[in-house]
């Protein structure tokens, strides 16, 4: 399967069956100057999340990492993550996945309180514990001078065709929601809605709150400063999590892991 075949992308594209990690290859394209590349694969073998972890990448998923060079100030970075995951769960959409977006970037599938996961699933989770399933992942990297950015790496990790079987837990998967998945219409959409995007940063905010599966939830936000719990009232460019805590007060959480609590 070659991915590249036929893709009509606004990025020149670089397809391998299986590559230890589409970031790393990207980066080392982007230090050698390149842009306007996405290298996509249909494995990785040294796949990497966000906060340090590893990502499992078997083969099926869609795995793609964007080299863009936009001409903007670091501050408004984190807005090529969010329209990632706009694009991402707009392409899901189209396949017929009730995709919708948790703060700042994953992809989800809502379960619902009572925490049904995936029908071949013999493992149910406790009551109100698992209220989405984990479609795909972003993982931004950055390169900067003083305060512009240099060139981005946008990776996306989808779980595609991969069965659920193959997943991890609290994870999902297109076919494993629709029983089937165009692998070359899901990266073609979301390659153009991200395109779209990238070049109308102020409709991004709004895409994004338009799929927020976050906002009015209660949330727990680990920060540096320590845990923040309330209502995610709302996101602010360029993807600051407004939440209201119990006691009233609002605080504005930049960057970091987002969990719901039980109601
Ligand atoms: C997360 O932790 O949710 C982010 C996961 C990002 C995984 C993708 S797969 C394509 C790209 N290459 C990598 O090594 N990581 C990203």
């Amino acid at each position: 399967l070659s991915l590249s075949l036929g893709l009509d992308a606004p990025f020149a594209v670089e397809s391998h069956d299986s590559i230890d990690s589409t970031n790393r290859r990207a980066r080392e394209l982007a230090e050698d100057g390149a842009e306007e590349v996405v290298v996509v694969a249909d494995a990785q073998t040294g796949a990497r999340g966000r906060l340090d972890r590893s990502w499992e990448a078997p083969p099926g998923g869609v795995y793609l990492s964007l080299v863009v060079r936009p001409d903007v100030p670091i501050r408004d970075a984190p807005l090529f993550t969010l329209a990632a995951a706009v694009a991402t769960a707009r392409a899901a959409r189209e396949q017929g996945v009730d995709a919708h977006i948790k703060w700042p970037n994953d992809v989800v599938v809502p379960r619902g309180t009572t925490a049904s996961r995936t029908e071949s699933d013999d493992v149910v989770a406790p009551r109100d514990e698992t209220r989405y399933a984990k479609l795909a992942g972003i993982l931004t990297e950055m390169q900067g001078e003083a305060d512009r950015v240099g060139w981005l790496v946008v990776g996306i990790g989808v779980n595609a065709e991969v069965t659920a079987e193959g997943l991890p837990d609290g994870a999902t998967s297109v076919r494993a929601e629709t029983g089937a998945v165009d692998r070359r219409a899901f990266v073609q959409r979301l390659l153009s809605e991200f395109d779209a995007l990238r070049a109308d940063l102020d409709a991004v905010v709004p895409a994004w709150r338009e799929l927020a599966l976050t906002l009015g939830q209660r949330v727990r936000v680990e920060t540096p400063g320590g845990e923040v719990v309330g209502e995610a009232v709302d996101v602010e460019r360029p993807g600051t999590l407004v939440v209201r805590r119990d006691d009233g007060e609002t605080v504005r959480v930049s960057a970091g892991d987002c969990e719901h609590l039980r109601p």
